[in-house]
Order: C-alpha cells, then sequence, then structure tokens
C-alpha cells in the first residue's frame, strides 16, 4: 500500500535520457513526495527512477496527489546549480478537495477563504441579491473528510417567500 502511494507516472519520451549526474559534478538529491502524493519524473525509466540519487541541474519534478485532492503549495520543483530545489522553504501538501458545486449560489454570492481551490479547512460565506433570502446556513467549512459540513443553502425570491 505505502508503494502505491509513490505513484510515478512516465512520459514517453523514449529518445530523450536524463543525463543523471554523479554529485560532485552537480545536481539535487532526491526528495520524498508529500503525504498522499507521488513525483512524476520525466524522461527516467522506472528502472531509473527505483535507483536514482541524484536529479541534475534544471532538472523539474512535479508533484502528483493520489485520489481526490489537489496540491497546495508548489506543484513544480526545479534542481538548482547550488543543488537545492525551488521553494523549498514552501510546504507542498496534498489536501482533499470538497465539492465544487457548493462554490457558486444561484442569485447570490459565495465568497471563499482563503481563495483556491476548497480544500481541507477553506470556508464559504454565502449571500443572495437583493431581492433574494437566504434558505439555510450562510457558512460552510470543508471537513477533513472532504465534505462539507452544512447543505447548500438556496436564494429564494422575496416575493415568493410571501406566499409561503
Ligand atoms: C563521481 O565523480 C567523481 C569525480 O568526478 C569520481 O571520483 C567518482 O568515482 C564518481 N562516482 C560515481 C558513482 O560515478
Ligand atoms: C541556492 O540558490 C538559490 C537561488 O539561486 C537561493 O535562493 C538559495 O538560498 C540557495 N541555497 C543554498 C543552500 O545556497
Ligand atoms: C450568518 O447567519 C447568522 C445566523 O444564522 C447571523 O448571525 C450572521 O450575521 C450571518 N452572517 C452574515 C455575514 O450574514
Amino acid at each position: 500500500m505505502a508503494r502505491l502511494l509513490f505513484v510515478v507516472i512516465l512520459y514517453a519520451l523514449p529518445s530523450f535520457v536524463v543525463p543523471i549526474h554523479n554529485s560532485s559534478t552537480g545536481g539535487c538529491a532526491i526528495i520524498r513526495p508529500p503525504r498522499d502524493g507521488g513525483i512524476r519524473y520525466r524522461g527516467l525509466t522506472q528502472e531509473q527512477i527505483r535507483s536514482v540519487q541524484i536529479l541534475p541541474v534544471d532538472y523539474e519534478i512535479e508533484y502528483i496527489c493520489r485520489g481526490n485532492r489537489v496540491i497546495v503549495g508548489p506543484k513544480v520543483r526545479k534542481c538548482l546549480p547550488n543543488g537545492t530545489w525551488t521553494d523549498l522553504t514552501l510546504h507542498s501538501t496534498c489536501l482533499l478537495l470538497c465539492p465544487r458545486v457548493w462554490t457558486s449560489l444561484e442569485n447570490g454570492r459565495v465568497t471563499v477563504k482563503p481563495p483556491g481551490p476548497p480544500v481541507e479547512g477553506t470556508v464559504l460565506h454565502y449571500s443572495c441579491h437583493a431581492g433574494f433570502i437566504l434558505e439555510g446556513r450562510n457558512i460552510s467549512h470543508c471537513t477533513k473528510l472532504g465534505k462539507w459540513d452544512a447543505p447548500k443553502p438556496t436564494c429564494l425570491c422575496e416575493f415568493l417567500t410571501q406566499w409561503d
């Protein structure tokens, strides 16, 4: 199972072989993928991926996430001449995505905090346009299970609600 987490997808580029430098000639040591994610190595064979320790300068790795998760933070890192990867101070995590349909509201508006894909921890605030009344809760949180903690509200026409 743990092996499955290290999902590796190969790009079929048969004529392109990445030169694997040895550490004294430059390059970057491999880094671990985020939890629930893997790394996409371009131009390497399965065999090379298993044995590689150092990747060449300018080589780019890409993080991919398992299941219904999206990467938050840098998605791609590039090997720098000094042997480090770009943006190492910025954390990359694979977070569960809550259903996107909650992020739009007919006859109203939704503010998404923080902005970006609606992942675990995202809070939605709902409000209705003038002439409409919100039915349901005006706030919803994306939980650690990737589900909203409140049903999506609706905006009812004020005029129509008078006849309820
Ligand atoms: C790496 O390069 C150094 C000198 O450039 C050499 O002495 C060493 O044997 C090389 N190591 C490998 C594993 O190729
Ligand atoms: C490596 O180089 C980058 C940019 O060129 C720099 O931001 C980073 O601090 C350097 N890291 C080290 C360990 O020297
Ligand atoms: C959201 O609803 C609560 C009560 O359900 C209310 O106290 C609060 O003011 C509302 N917030 C906004 C921004 O409308």
